[in-house]
């Protein structure tokens, strides 16, 4: 009985529970203090004396909690004791027995969290963060990274074009860009290598919304170029970096591709993190989830880069490729999202729903 009424009592937090919780118990019809108090008349008279007792304090205690404005003058009381202006509130209007109001603070989304655990991955392998800008032209979206104009390779990047650019030349046409691939070449002409460089971002396709496509995404890209970079650092640091954002059982294998850009060019996939490679439906029971594709810097893109540089003046080679190499890889944010946390529709991050962001937090 004593549990019980506590656990009654712990819930009631306004008045109008209360007052269901004083009916419950002291009310005078139906209250149980009565209906014990009678059940107690029945008792043998050798026991009556000392349940009699028993019950008294019981109820005595009871009655005293079921008065909210005998609770409510103890709490007040208690928080004054406390420090808390309680005189002044009351006096004021405010109740300081309701709840308060609730502030959620705010979170980084989810993509964001994403992006920043993969940044994160490769600041601790000395990278650091390079940004450029979403309307590009066609010149570091596209010419300097080895496509050349009307080349079909330029169709697979469904490009948004921004209006009224014809009367350029095809070099200065604005876009928006499809990778953060062009901002490989910004920092390349910016400056001479050594370069470790992340590049989170926008991208964006004329691409149809579905489960796994929209128009807008993000990537991150890394570049590294140094002397002496092979194949072999560029699979040992996207190996390391995947163990770093699945876990590290994860295994990684690369599959030859093409990637204007790129010579020798792979795709990554990483062994399924769902079932560990013994095959499921999340990676249609093949074992393997492609995940990135990358590639050593094309020879080409550092002759695009070196010719910039000399158009603004860097006279000194510092990307010639009998002395320097490099490796370059992208990877997008929401298919690693969705991967990491299970979801299955691209959509979820747009959509502003809060019971979908709420779950990140
Ligand atoms: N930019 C490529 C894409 O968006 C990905 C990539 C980046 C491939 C760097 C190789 C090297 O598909």
């Amino acid at each position: 009985l004593t549990s019980e009424f506590e656990s009654d009592r712990s819930q009631a937090h306004n008045r109008d529970a209360f007052e269901a919780l004083r009916v419950k118990w002291v009310g005078r019809k139906q209250g149980l203090m009565n209906e014990i108090g009678d059940l107690l008349k029945t008792a043998p008279p050798e026991a009556r004396r000392d349940v009699g007792t028993q019950f008294n304090a019981f109820k005595k205690l009871v009655e005293a909690q079921c008065d909210f404005e005998a609770v409510r003058d103890e709490f007040h009381a208690t928080m004054a004791q406390a420090g808390f202006p309680v005189q002044r509130e009351v006096a004021r209007g405010i109740d300081i027995t309701l709840p308060g109001a609730v502030r959620t603070p705010g979170i980084a989304h989810p993509l964001l969290q994403t992006m920043e655990a993969v940044v994160k991955v490769f600041h601790q392998l000395g990278y650091s963060t390079s940004l450029g800008p979403q309307v590009e032209t066609d010149f570091y979206n596209f010419e300097a990274l080895n496509f050349p104009p009307n080349h079909p390779a330029r169709d697979t990047q469904d490009t948004l074009q921004i209006a009224g650019q014809s009367g350029k030349p095809s070099r200065d046409r604005l876009l928006m860009r499809t990778h953060t691939s062009p901002v490989q070449i910004r920092s390349m002409v910016a400056g001479p290598p050594p370069l470790r460089i992340v590049i989170p971002g926008k991208v964006h396709r004329n691409d149809a919304a579905d489960a796994t496509h929209s128009p807008i995404f993000h990537q991150v890209e890394g570049l590294c170029v140094d002397t002496n970079i092979t194949f072999s650092d560029l699979k040992g640091t996207l190996d390391h970096a995947m163990r770093a954002l699945f876990g590290s059982a994860v295994k990684t294998r690369f599959f030859p591709s093409f990637f204007p850009f790129t010579e020798p060019s792979a795709d990554v996939q990483i062994s399924c993190i769902f079932c560990g490679g013994s095959g499921c439906r999340k990676c249609k029971h093949s074992g393997w989830i492609e995940l990135l594709g990358c590639g050593m810097v094309d020879p080409a893109v550092f002759a695009s880069v070196t010719e910039e540089r000399r158009k603004l003046g860097f006279d000194d080679n510092a990307y010639d490729p009998a002395r320097i190499s490099g490796f370059a890889f992208g990877m997008g944010v929401e298919r690693i999202a969705m991967i990491l946390h299970g979801v299955s529709d691209i959509g979820q991050f747009y959509s502003g729903d809060m019971r979908f962001l709420e779950q990140f937090a």
